[in-house]
């Protein structure tokens, strides 16, 4: 019997409404690991990461002196179970969930995991961590008997094909919030942690393209978006810096412009999932690939989100519409995305605030008003979308900032990266990459 028919037959001996956690460890996760290649040496129930314990964790065994049963150091994957009469569909016991596995998979003892899974042997959702970042890699699934199989060859496949990449797309549909800024700087900050980076401008404006200075090569992005025969190589420039390469990139090409028009869009391959196609052969290929798009929600932005994992989004703390559009990506354009991609992705990363003054400090008083007043007027919109620091018992309703510097804005005109200009600057954009990206 292979194991996936083994996992359909401990499957069907559960009680539809069995109320026993360890049930379901013992006869649905215990055997999922094992249908997902992991043997008993290499799975190992209730593991200490160091912020609780886990249900089950696994690692293969590649140095047979070092058997992850006996000692169980460096998991690969962690996953959480739950008794059936948890509902882990949707609502608040699945939001639960997703919080405690990301917490496990960030905390001291995982370092090295790179995948987790919560499952009550009804549902099941696989999601992958690229350093700090815990972000869906399938959508929560149905289980059934009928579809187990084809759910784990799916699962299977991801966790043996770990993709480079963390693919981030930053965008608030409100013009000025500093997307082009964050995306520019984030590139060359990450650059400093030894990370290699593609951006790819995706505004057909190209203030990306300008304030680099790179031109577009012989073969065009518009060409490669119209005809997917093209190798997506032949548009990959190099950005450098006293020629030293800092990071890769996608020009705009002038005809870009033309896509601004629906009926020119019609010529591209499907539509606005063609971008995500002609990135997929670089995600091997680099740490990050990040995506500037324009402001308004059409051709270019709705293909810079269908194509990412995550969504960064910065505001402006003196800008309330800033505020409403955050919400309203966060409300209608992500899940929007979110249902036609069926994969579980791209989420939102907490917003943050761009251009802070040193005197916004009631600025800012007046923008946490805004901002629980959309929690409560919003219920998709979750309060850590915003305040990634709000506990239970701390109310801690901290937001990212990255000041208001003028070297930020003058730079562009130099072709450098503010971050290169001034070593404040760098320290800034140090900090977001760490808030966010890089677990150090
Ligand atoms: N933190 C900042 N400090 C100073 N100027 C900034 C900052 N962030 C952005 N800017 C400036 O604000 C303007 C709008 O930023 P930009 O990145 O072009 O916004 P978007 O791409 O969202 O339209 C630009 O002139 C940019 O140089
Ligand atoms: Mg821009």
């Amino acid at each position: 019997m292979t194991e996936a028919s083994y996992l359909r037959e401990k499957l069907e001996s559960i009680s539809p409404t069995e109320r026993v956690e360890r049930i379901v460890v013992q006869r649905f996760a215990v055997p999922l690991l094992q249908a997902l290649g992991f043997d008993e040496l290499e799975i190992r129930e209730e593991f200490e990461t160091g912020c609780g314990q886990v249900d089950l964790a696994a690692r293969k065994n590649v140095d047979p002196e070092d058997i992850f049963l006996r000692s169980p150091k460096n998991p690969y994957l962690l996953l959480e179970a739950k008794s059936r009469a948890v509902n882990l569909r949707e609502g608040s016991c699945y939001r639960d969930a997703v919080c405690q596995i990301e917490s496990y998979l960030l905390a001291k003892n995982c370092k090295s995991a790179k995948w987790g899974i919560i499952t009550n042997a009804n549902n099941i959702q696989l999601w992958r961590k690229h350093g700090k970042v815990v972000h869906p890699a399938t959508a929560n699934l149905d289980i059934s008997s009928d579809n187990i199989e084809s759910i784990v060859r799916n699962l299977r496949d991801k966790i043996e094909n770990y993709e480079r990449a963390l693919t981030v797309c930053v965008y608030n549909n409100k013009g000025g919030v500093g997307k082009t800024t964050t995306v520019i700087n984030l590139a060359a900050t990450l650059k400093t942690k030894g990370k290699k980076v593609l951006v790819v401008d995706f505004d057909s404006q190209g203030d990306l393209t300008g304030s680099s200075g790179v031109t577009p090569g012989k073969i065009t992005l518009t060409q490669c978006l119209k005809d997917p025969k093209i190798d997506v190589h032949a548009i990959v420039q190099t950005y450098r810096l006293r020629g030293i390469p800092i990071f890769d990139i996608i020009p705009r090409d002038p005809e870009l412009e033309t896509l601004t028009d629906s009926r020119a869009v019609a010529y591209i391959p499907k539509g606005t999932r063609r971008l995500r196609d002609l990135i997929a052969p670089l995600r091997n290929e680099y740490d990050y690939i990040l995506i500037d798009c324009p402001t308004q929600w059409l051709y270019f932005s709705q293909s810079g989100v269908f194509a990412a994992d995550v969504i960064l989004i910065p505001t402006r703390p003196d800008d309330l519409s800033s505020l409403n559009n955050a919400a309203r990506v966060i409300t209608q354009f992500i899940p929007e995305t979110a249902r036609s991609r069926q994969d579980g992705g791209p989420i939102a990363l907490p917003a943050f605030f761009n251009g802070v003054s040193s005197r916004s400090e009631h600025t800012i008083q007046l923008a946490n008003k805004e901002i629980w007043k959309l929690i409560n007027q919003e219920k998709s919109v979750d309060l850590l979308h915003f305040w990634p620091h709000f506990k239970k018992g701390n109310e801690n309703k901290s937001i990212f900032r990255i000041p208001d510097y003028a070297v930020i804005s003058s730079a562009k005109f130099e072709r450098v990266p503010a971050v290169f200009r001034h070593r404040k600057v760098l320290e800034y954009y140090q900090s977001l990459a760490r808030e966010y990206f890089i677990d150090e």
